[in-house]
């Protein structure tokens, strides 16, 4: 590390550990690691960690759906972590969890710095009524909360907003509240919160500054100034400016706990930024820094240096988390603040589509790469579809063909197979005797045919080394300022130079004429260092291909200060083995593809019939069967779902003690009172679904033909009488 090297300290934002990555994660990861690969570039020493964000309820509950610890349930999806990384060459240094000891000493120690100030604690005790299932035993985030919403009257609404109306209110508004949970009434109980009171003059004086001060994005900025004004709300209510921050949760909560307050969590967005200091705590704590930078301090005396630099890569939803209440954590607890926060927008796939698993729409990124699909495609790709604003991008399978084929392959990788192998063949693998730069004009250069059509005269000399040098120079400032699509269209206009020099001495005519030989190897010389500084510039996106260009070139990895030197005189380079291959059709047809519906076994010897318009599903095992837990269940209620033909909205007692509310596509074929009284079967084991009208707690079992359309009619199941409530169906 020298002493003019920049130490930088940088993050994404840290994934939910209630699933796999998606494909919007991993644009994120990508975005960022271009960043760093770029800094690493640069001679800086980067410590670039993530972790997973474990705490919280949704995580709490859909571990104990799950039968297993919540410690167990994000265990079994960090486990999963690094294929994604690997796969997509996201260089982290270290990956770790906020459930880990670092962050349980950080985030409180933090919280005492905050509470303890000696001008005056920032942490305030309220209590607050809230509602409470006396089954569940606990405090009921609004998420879980459901009842009738008070304006429009539309049932099964969430406790913070109607989906129908849209309007806001408290759980406490709500009309025939239940628990989501148990389907209990919920009771209003007082419970002693924990505030962190950023409405105080300190909080507001300072975050006025921080997020004015010109360093985040011009858009993001604007948005964050709508947070410190007092206004009126087009529903009439008014918004006070900043207001304090609830940063506790009642037990049982899987969290941390708040020191000298037992049964109290913070909430988990107070601890899940401070994962960020425990990954590089932990990193520190294991000589990471030590070993890659020769950085033998300590955390804290890192953390706490003039000069090591903070940012963190997120996405435009979390902006209020880390441009205030992060911040003001930070500096409120005596600790520096964040040089700058980069937003990016939402990757959309196909045309702005939501992303749907179910439908196919999305891009699955292990499938992308199970299917053989090369990583810095989709580097390359996003990199060039990226920009230093807060906008959103669409992948678009086409354009994705285009741009990988057209521009990765047909301009780049072309360069160097076509000049590598008169090298490799004709002079034994060495480069010219003379330095490119040091060649004749007539062969370092290449003089465009005049053309009489032409009409704004003839050009000037092509100069493919002039052009590398001017480039490798320009696209710093738009690595730096992450300007990936600028950079990727500077270095295309690069490799149009080169390759339009290439066409104009056509090596593969001076192969076949006697006598050219200098003048052969002079050019491919010419544009094998063209290609070198191509590479160079293209590294941060392109890693693992830079690394082949690095062996099949022979020299050194490539950092930034090269882009002033040039291949040795008689350089011998290795032989050139492929470097990347084109996307096919098939495969994007693959990668978006649905997920196959459930294939018939094959036939034995005739083909197999097709009883009830379907082909029979393949042959299963008892325990596949046993795995479906079907269960008697009666009809409670029934009633129609408004806005939808399609559903009726079933309310179901399977003997637990409580309802389920199940929606059910059966309302063509029954009115809802012939179905109250009335016993069917369910799948009582389906994972919860939200739909659009609200949660589905299962499903119920219904007869249909193959062909819906010739043969119309939906039969429910109805059992013999006897069958009760709970009773499993095997
Ligand atoms: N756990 C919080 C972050 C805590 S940071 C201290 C969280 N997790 S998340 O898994 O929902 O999202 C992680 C990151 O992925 C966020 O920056 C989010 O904006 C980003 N993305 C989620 N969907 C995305 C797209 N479709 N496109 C691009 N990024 C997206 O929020
Ligand atoms: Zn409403």
């Amino acid at each position: 590390m020298t002493s003019s090297a920049r130490k930088l300290f940088v993050t994404t934002a840290l994934p939910y550990a209630n699933g796999n990555f998606h494909i919007g994660h991993i644009m994120e990861y990508i975005q960022a690691d271009i960043w760093v690969r770029y800094q690493r570039m640069q001679g800086h020493a980067v410590n670039f960690v993530g972790a997973d964000d474990t705490h919280g309820a949704p995580i709490m509950i859909a571990a104990e759906k799950a039968g297993v610890t919540p410690q167990e349930f994000v265990a079994n999806i960090a486990a999963g972590r690094k294929q994604y990384l690997d796969g997509f060459h996201i260089s982290f240094d270290n990956w770790h969890s906020t459930d880990a000891p670092e962050n349980h000493e950080l985030a409180r120690q933090i919280y005492r710095d905050l509470r303890d100030r000696a001008d005056g604690s920032l942490i305030e005790v309220r209590t607050i009524e809230q509602f409470f299932d006396p089954e569940k035993n606990m405090f009921l985030p609004d998420r879980y909360i459901k009842g009738e919403c008070p304006k429009c009257h539309a049932k099964d609404q969430y406790g913070d907003n109607c989906e129908v109306c849209g309007t806001v209110y408290a759980p406490t508004d709500l009309i025939n509240p239940f628990s989501a949970l148990s389907g209990a009434k919920p009771e209003l109980k007082n419970s002693e919160h924990f505030f962190f009171k950023l409405s105080d003059p300190r909080c507001v004086e300072f975050l006025e500054k921080w997020t004015q001060d010109g360093k985040l994005q011009p858009e993001v900025a604007n948005k964050i100034k709508e947070w410190f004004t007092v206004r009126t709300n087009p529903d009439g209510t008014t918004s006070e400016g900043l207001g304090d921050w609830d940063i506790s949760r009642d037990a049982p909560y899987f969290g941390i706990e708040i020191p000298d307050a037992p049964g109290k969590y913070f909430y988990v967005w107070l601890d899940a930024p401070v994962g960020y200091l425990a990954s590089l705590k932990n990193w520190f704590d294991k000589g990471g820094p030590k070993a890659r930078h020769g950085d033998t301090r300590s955390f804290d005396d890192y953390m706490a240096a003039a000069d090591t630099e903070q940012y963190h890569f997120i996405g435009k939803d979390i902006v209020t988390f880390h441009t205030l209440f992060w911040p003001a954590m930070l500096h409120f607890s005596g600790r520096k603040t964040p040089d700058n926060v980069f937003v990016h927008g939402f990757l959309t796939v196909n045309n702005g589509e939501k992303m749907s698993k179910s439908r196919g729409t999305g891009l699955d990124p292990l499938k992308y790469l199970s299917l053989g699909m090369n990583a810095e495609w989709l580097r390359y790709y996003l990199a060039a579809k990226l920009s230093a604003r807060n906008e959103d991008i669409d992948f678009n399978a086409e354009d994705f063909m285009l741009r990988v084929n057209s521009d990765l392959i047909g301009k780049y990788v072309n360069i160097a197979s076509r000049c590598a192998k008169f090298i490799n063949e004709k002079f034994g693998g060495k480069l010219s005797g003379t330095l490119a730069s040091e060649l004749p004009d007539n062969i370092r250069a290449a003089f465009p045919a005049p053309k009489a059509t032409e009409e704004v005269g003839n050009r000037g000399p092509i100069n493919p080394l002039l052009k590398a040098a001017l480039v490798a120079n320009e696209i710093q400032a738009l690595y730096e300022a992450r300007e990936y699509g600028k950079a990727i269209r500077s270095v295309s206009e690069l490799l149009d130079t080169c390759n339009e020099y290439i066409d104009i001495h056509a090596p593969w005519v001076l192969a076949k004429q006697e006598g050219a030989e200098e003048r052969l190897l002079g050019v491919c010389t010419v544009a094998l260092n063209v290609f070198r500084i191509a590479t160079l510039c293209l590294k941060p996106v392109l890693p693992a291909t830079s690394k082949a260009v690095e062996t099949f070139l022979n020299i050194p990895e490539l950092e930034w200060k090269d882009a002033s030197t040039e291949l040795p005189a008689g350089h011998q380079i290795a032989a050139y083995g492929h470097l990347m291959k084109r996307v096919t059709a098939d495969q994007l047809e693959a990668l978006f593809e649905p997920p196959a519906p459930a294939t018939p076994a094959p036939a034995a010897t005739e083909t197999v019939a097709a009883p009830g318009g379907e082909e029979l599903a393949p042959t299963i095992g008892i325990d596949d069967f046993t795995k479906i837990d079907l269960r008697i269940a009666l009809i409670v209620n029934c009633e129609p779902v408004e806005g939808s033909t399609k559903l009726l909205r079933l309310t179901l007692d399977v003997g637990e003690g409580r309802t389920r509310n199940v929606f059910s596509g059966i309302a063509s074929a029954y009115k809802p009172e012939d179905l109250v009284g009335k016993h069917t079967v369910m799948v009582a084991n389906l994972a919860p679904r939200k739909m659009k009208f609200g949660i589905s707690e299962g499903m119920v079992l219904a007869a249909s033909h193959g062909d819906e359309k010739a043969n119309p009619g939906i039969y429910v199941l109805n059992p013999w009488p006897g069958a009760l409530p709970g009773m499993r169906v095997r």
